[in-house]
C-alpha cells in the first residue's frame, strides 16, 4: 500500500503505535466486505447499542429517497449516551471537562450529567412540552446546552439548536420554522472577553414569533436581563424544584421508534430560508457513535476535545452524541483560541493532557499565523492524533498542524461530511497512510463517486460533483415539512444519488481531494452561509435596493464574502454607509455573516431572467475572463 502511494509526491506513513485496533490490511478486509454489502455492515454495527426493540428491517429503500433505518426497532439515543453508563464503568468517569473563557472550570461525570437531565427534563415536561414538541436552544458554549439538548431528547422532544453567533433574524426564522414551544437562551455569552447579549436578541426574535410559551435563561454573564412575568425563568431557579422527588429524581427514558425525529439543525441552502435538516433517534445514534470508533478510535483514558461549537452539527455528532454513546470524557472550551493570548488552546492541551484535538483549519491558520513559540512553550505530548473539519486543509496549514501542534507523531484525521450526513463520510482511520489536504476514502459502509455533469464518473484526477451512492444510517430524513425541497435539492442533479453540493477529485489510490461548494454556499472560517440569506439582509436595510454576495479566497477564513450594493434612489454611496450596511447584517444574521468588503455598483450582472450571475461578479473581483456571458442582459 504505502508503495503504492509513494507515486504522488507527499505521502506520510503513521508510526503502528497510533492505532490499537487495525492494521492497515484488516481495515481494508473491513472496507471491501462493508462495501460488498453496507446494510449488514450497519446492521452489525447497530447490534453494539441498547434497542428497547429489535428492528425487523435495517434499511427500508421502498420509498426512496425517503429512506427508513432500523425500522420497527424502538430505542432513544439517551438510553445510549447516559443511561447505559449509569450501570456500567463509566458511571463515576468525566463526561465533561468545562473551561470558561474567564478561566473558571467544572467538570461534570455521567452520573451528574443524567441527573441534571433528569431534572431539566422534569422542567420541560412540566412546561407541557410533550414528545415531538420543538424546543430552540440559543446558548452560549455552556454544559447547560448538552444538557438541554439531552433533556429534549430524553422525552422525545425535537430541539433545534441556534448558534450563538447567528442574530435576530436568523433565530426568528429557526424559531418560527420549527414552531417552537420553549426557547433555552442565557443572560450572555462571553466571547474574547466582551458580552453577547443573548437573551436581549432572543426577546427582539420573539417579537416577531408567535409560537413561544415560555423561555428559560440561562444565568452565564450575571448581567441585568428584562424577564417577561409568566413567559420568562431563570434556568437555576427551575432546577431546584422538587420535581420528579417519586423517583428520587429520575426520569425515565422515553421510547421512540428509530424513525422518530431527535432534532432538527437548520443550514444554508442555495435560497434565503435555510432548510431544517431532521434527523432521527435510531440511525443517527449508529452512524455517529460508530464513526467515532473508526475514525478516532477512542481509548477508555483519552480526553477528547472536539472545538466546535455544540451549535453546529460537528457539535451535535461529536461534542454530544458520538462521544457520550462511546462513554468519553471530553473538554469543552466556551472562548475564542486568542483569548487572553494566542497559547489559549496549547494551555488547554496541556493542562489536560488532551489525547484528540478535533478542529477547523480556519481556526489552525489563524494560530499559525502568530508563530509557532506560543505552541512551543507548552507540552503537547500528551496528543496522539489530530483531526480536520468543514473545509479543506490547505497543504500548508496541514504541515503546521502536524509538526508543531502533532509533534510530527500524530496523524490528521481529516473528516469530510455535512449537516445533512450527519456522520463523518470520507475520512482515513488512524493507520491509513496520509497525504496533506485529501480526506482519503470513505469509511466502511460508505460509496461515493464523482461525476460529471451528464451522470458518467469523471476519469482520474479530474474534477466532478461528489455523490453518495448507498443510503447511510446517519443520513438526513428530509428537510423539515418541505419534502419536495428534499428531493429537489439533493436527489434531482443524479437520480437515486445523493448530491453534496460539492466537487471533488479522486486520485490514482482511491483518495478523494474535496474542491468546494459548487452551489451559492459560502464556507466563511468553516460555517456554512447562504448567499441569498446575506444578500436578504442587506436588502432589509431601507438604503438598498438590490445586493449580491460571493465567496473570495481568504488566507486564514478559507472565504471571505464580498457584497456588491445598488442603492435605492436618494442614497449616495460613502464610507460611512459600507459600514453601516456591514454592521446591519452582523445585528440581523450574526458577526460571522458580516462581509468583508462592501462595493457599490450601479448594476448588477444578471441573466435576461433576472437571475444574478455571481459568477460574472466574482471572476471581476478576481481580475479573470468572465467566462461565457451569452445568458447576460446587456
Ligand atoms: O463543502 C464541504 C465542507 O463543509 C460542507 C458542509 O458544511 P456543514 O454542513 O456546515 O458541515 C460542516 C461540518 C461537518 C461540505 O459540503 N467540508 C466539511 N468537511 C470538509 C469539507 N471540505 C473539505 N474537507 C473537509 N474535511
Amino acid at each position: 500500500m504505502a508503495q503504492r502511494l509513494s507515486q504522488t509526491p507527499e505521502v506520510w506513513t503513521p508510526d503502528e503505535s497510533v492505532t490499537t485496533r487495525w492494521v492497515q490490511q484488516s481495515y481494508e478486509a473491513l472496507r471491501e466486505k462493508a462495501a460488498a454489502n453496507p446494510a449488514a455492515f450497519w446492521e452489525s454495527e447497530a447490534k453494539e447499542y441498547l434497542w428497547f426493540r429489535p428492528w425487523e428491517r435495517t434499511v427500508d429503500d421502498s420509498n426512496a429517497p425517503f429512506y427508513q433505518w432500523f425500522v420497527g426497532g424502538k430505542t432513544n439515543i439517551v438510553a445510549n449516551a447516559l443511561d447505559r453508563h449509569l450501570t456500567n464503568a463509566h458511571r463515576n468517569k468525566l463526561a465533561y471537562i468545562w473551561e470558561g473563557e474567564d478561566g473558571s472550570v467544572r467538570t461534570m461525570s455521567f452520573h451528574a450529567l443524567d441527573r441534571e437531565v433528569c431534572q431539566f427534563a422534569h422542567v420541560l415536561r412540566s412546561m407541557g412540552v410533550r414528545k415531538g414538541d420543538r424546543v430552540t436552544l440559543y446558548l452560549p458554549r455552556v454544559l447547560e446546552l448538552p444538557i438541554a439538548m439531552l433533556a429534549c431528547a430524553k422525552i422525545g422532544a425535537v430541539h433545534s439548536v441556534v448558534y450563538g453567533g447567528f442574530s435576530v433574524e436568523a433565530l426568528n426564522e429557526r424559531i418560527q420554522d420549527s414552531e417552537s414551544r420553549v426557547l433555552v437562551t442565557a443572560d450572555g455569552g462571553f466571547l474574547r472577553g466582551k458580552v453577547i447579549p443573548l437573551k436581549e436578541i432572543a426577546d427582539r426574535a420573539l417579537e416577531r414569533a408567535g409560537t413561544v410559551e415560555h423561555v428559560i435563561v440561562v444565568r452565564r454573564t450575571g448581567q441585568k436581563v428584562a424577564m417577561e412575568t409568566g413567559r420568562d425563568y431563570f434556568y437555576d431557579e427551575l432546577m431546584t424544584l422538587p420535581l420528579g422527588r417519586a423517583g428520587g429524581g429520575r426520569c425515565e427514558t422515553e421510547q421512540m421508534d428509530s424513525e422518530d425525529p431527535l432534532f432538527l439543525l437548520y443550514t444554508s441552502g442555495t435560497t434565503g430560508r435555510p432548510k431544517g435538516i431532521v434527523h432521527t433517534h435510531g440511525g443517527y445514534l449508529v452512524g455517529v457513535a460508530a464513526t467515532l470508533k473508526y475514525a478516532f478510535e477512542p481509548r477508555p483514558e483519552d480526553r477528547w476535545w472536539c472545538a466546535a461549537d455544540p451549535g453546529w452539527i460537528t457539535g451535535h455528532s461529536y461534542v454530544v452524541y458520538g462521544p457520550l454513546i462511546n462513554g468519553m470524557t471530553s473538554v469543552i472550551y466556551e472562548g475564542a483560541p486568542t483569548h487572553p493570548y494566542p497559547d489559549r488552546w496549547w494551555r488547554i492541551v496541556e493542562r489536560y493532557g488532551v489525547n484528540v484535538l478535533y478542529a477547523a483549519p480556519t481556526a489552525i491558520r489563524g494560530l499559525m499565523r502568530f508563530g509557532e513559540a506560543w505552541a512551543n512553550r507548552h507540552d503537547l505530548s500528551s496528543l496522539r492524533l489530530l483531526g480536520s473539519v468543514g473545509e479543506p486543509i490547505n497543504p500548508e496549514a496541514w504541515r503546521w498542524y502536524h509538526r508543531v501542534i502533532g509533534g510530527g507523531r500524530c496523524p490528521i484525521i481529516d473528516t469530510w461530511w455535512q449537516t445533512e450526513t450527519g456522520m463523518f463520510m470520507v475520512s482515513p482511520v488512524p493507520s491509513m497512510p496520509l497525504k496533506p489536504g485529501s480526506a482519503t476514502r470513505p469509511l466502511p459502509g460508505i460509496r461515493a463517486e464523482v461525476l460529471a455533469d451528464d451522470g458518467t464518473p469523471v476519469r482520474l484526477g479530474e474534477e466532478g460533483k461528489l455523490v453518495i451512492t448507498t443510503p447511510w444510517p446517519a443520513m438526513l430524513r428530509g428537510v423539515w415539512r418541505d419534502p419536495d425541497r428534499y428531493v429537489q435539492q439533493y436527489w434531482s442533479t443524479f437520480p437515486g444519488k445523493y448530491f453534496t453540493g460539492d466537487s471533488a477529485r479522486i486520485d490514482e489510490d482511491g483518495y478523494l481531494w474535496i474542491i468546494g461548494r459548487v452551489d451559492d454556499v459560502i464556507k466563511v472560517s468553516g460555517y456554512r452561509l447562504g448567499t441569498a440569506e446575506i444578500e436578504s439582509a442587506l436588502v432589509s436595510h431601507p438604503a438598498v435596493g438590490e445586493a449580491a454576495a460571493i465567496a473570495m479566497p481568504h488566507e486564514i477564513k478559507g472565504h471571505a464574502i464580498w457584497a456588491y450594493v445598488l442603492l435605492r434612489a436618494g442614497h449616495q454611496p460613502s464610507p460611512a454607509l459600507a459600514e453601516e450596511l456591514g454592521a446591519h447584517v452582523a445585528r440581523e444574521m450574526g458577526p460571522i455573516a458580516k462581509p468583508e468588503r462592501i462595493e457599490f455598483v450601479e448594476a448588477l450582472p444578471k441573466t435576461r431572467s433576472g437571475k444574478i450571475m455571481r459568477r460574472v461578479l466574482k471572476a471581476r473581483a478576481q481580475g479573470l475572463p468572465e467566462g461565457d456571458v451569452s445568458t447576460l442582459e446587456q
